[in-house]
């Protein structure tokens, strides 16, 4: 008898499984709407410039790469709260604000997860319907609860507010209320400035524990309006998670840099956060790697390279925007779906809402790649690649 005597065939989820077969697919002409990455006109992945900059300027001074300490490069930790909360706020409040390097923001949710799970195991997180395929499996993953909040309305694209509303108004305190910042994924609906002030009462006056997925800072609107919901959070008085990643903003995915910031009541309450926070960390990779995190710092901190790494994420959000614009031009009159929602979803990703059985149409024949659940990644699209996927989209809608 042995250990795997028993093992049944599973699947990783939908994003990563596509991603697989997208990889192992022949065909030339194969498009890669999946998994969230964003792509330059000529269909790859680029090193942002200012990466290319940042390179040259840290690796003359690489004398060795031993370890870091566990929550992370000091100089990466010290710009990313001043990134993710502001200068004004970092000033007033960040001696209780913990912000820890992690392995990207999948790794920020996990640690966050394990810190919740070590201080209250009965926890339940509410995840909005839908939401990211690896949410529930990280929070479940953790030994935490997990349920979910109504949010996409199908009948418009956008949220529907009043539902989720009420449902969070009934939510018990001490509930985890998993929120995404910006650029929701996988819809691209996002919730209003007005929504956001009328959650934060919400929140407060519940007791409830907001937990910030803000991994597409500047994809939405640019930065600064981008981070509205994680400073109007911190200063509700409650405690707060917000995990950020790096990944799409820098281009830098396969570094896995990112952060976890903790919002405690006082700098004595953040200290024994933060001893937590490094226990989890240790107990699940020991240290953070140091190369992606000293390109981030020293993009950060230097103001021409920061000025240079703003434009480069400005131009990106501009050309998926424009890719929305030439979708939704291809896709008009198309009487079995409108698909003009794709305009004020925002972000990689928008719900084309085709089902598992059109995307997977789209796959076999026109060797066009979505995830199942209808979500397109249109920061993949290019100018080259519109007209075959929207004909591909007309097809099987
Ligand atoms: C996505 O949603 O496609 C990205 O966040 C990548 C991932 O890890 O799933």
């Amino acid at each position: 008898m042995s250990l795997f005597d028993h093992l049944q065939p599973e699947s990783l989820d939908p994003i990563m499984a596509g991603f697989q077969e997208f990889g192992a697919d022949p065909r030339p002409d194969k498009v890669n709407l999946g998994v969230g990455m964003y792509y330059d006109e000529d269909g790859r992945i680029p090193i942002l410039d200012v990466v290319h900059k940042a390179e040259a300027r840290v690796a003359p001074h690489m004398k060795s790469w031993g370890y870091l300490q566990p929550d992370g490069l000091p100089a990466l930790r010290d710009a990313a709260k001043r990134l993710v909360f502001g200068d004004a706020l970092t000033d007033r409040m960040g001696a209780s604000i913990v912000t820890v390097q992690s392995l990207g923001g999948t790794g920020a949710l996990k640690l966050g997860a394990d810190v919740i799970r070590r201080l209250a195991p009965d926890s339940t997180v509410m995840l909005s319907r839908p939401t990211w395929g690896n949410h529930p499996s990280i929070f479940a993953g953790a030994g935490l609860h997990v349920a979910e909040y109504p949010y996409f309305d199908d009948a418009t694209g956008g949220v529907d507010w009043h539902a989720m509303r009420a449902a969070v108004a009934a939510m018990l305190p001490g509930t985890v209320l998993l929120l995404h910042a910006c650029c929701h994924n996988p819809t691209g609906a996002d919730l209003s400035a007005e929504n956001w002030q009328d959650l934060a009462g919400l929140i407060r006056e519940r007791q409830l524990i907001p937990f910030l997925d803000m991994a597409y800072a500047g994809f939405a609107e640019g930065l600064e309006a981008d981070s509205a919901p994680a400073r109007l959070l911190a200063t509700l008085g409650v405690p707060l998670f917000v995990a950020t990643s790096f990944s799409k903003s820098f281009a830098l995915y396969g570094e896995r840099v990112g952060v976890l910031s903790v919002i405690a009541a006082d700098a004595g309450q953040a200290k024994l956060v933060g001893e937590k926070v490094k226990i989890a960390i240790r107990t699940n990779y020991s240290t953070p790697p140091s190369h992606g995190a000293l390109l981030v710092s020293t993009i950060l901190t230097d103001p021409a390279l920061r000025a240079e790494w703003e434009a480069e994420l400005d131009a990106m959000r501009q050309r998926i925007k424009r890719m929305r614009e030439g979708l939704v031009a291809r896709l008009a009159g198309n009487n079995a779906r409108d698909f003009g929602r794709f305009l004020h979803q925002r972000g990689l990703f928008s719900y084309s809402g085709l089902d598992a059985a059109k995307m997977d149409r789209l796959k076999t024949e026109f060797g066009i790649y979505g995830v199942s659940d209808g979500r397109l990644c249109m920061a993949a699209l290019t100018s080259r690649t519109l007209d075959r996927v929207a004909d591909g989209i007309r097809a099987v809608a």
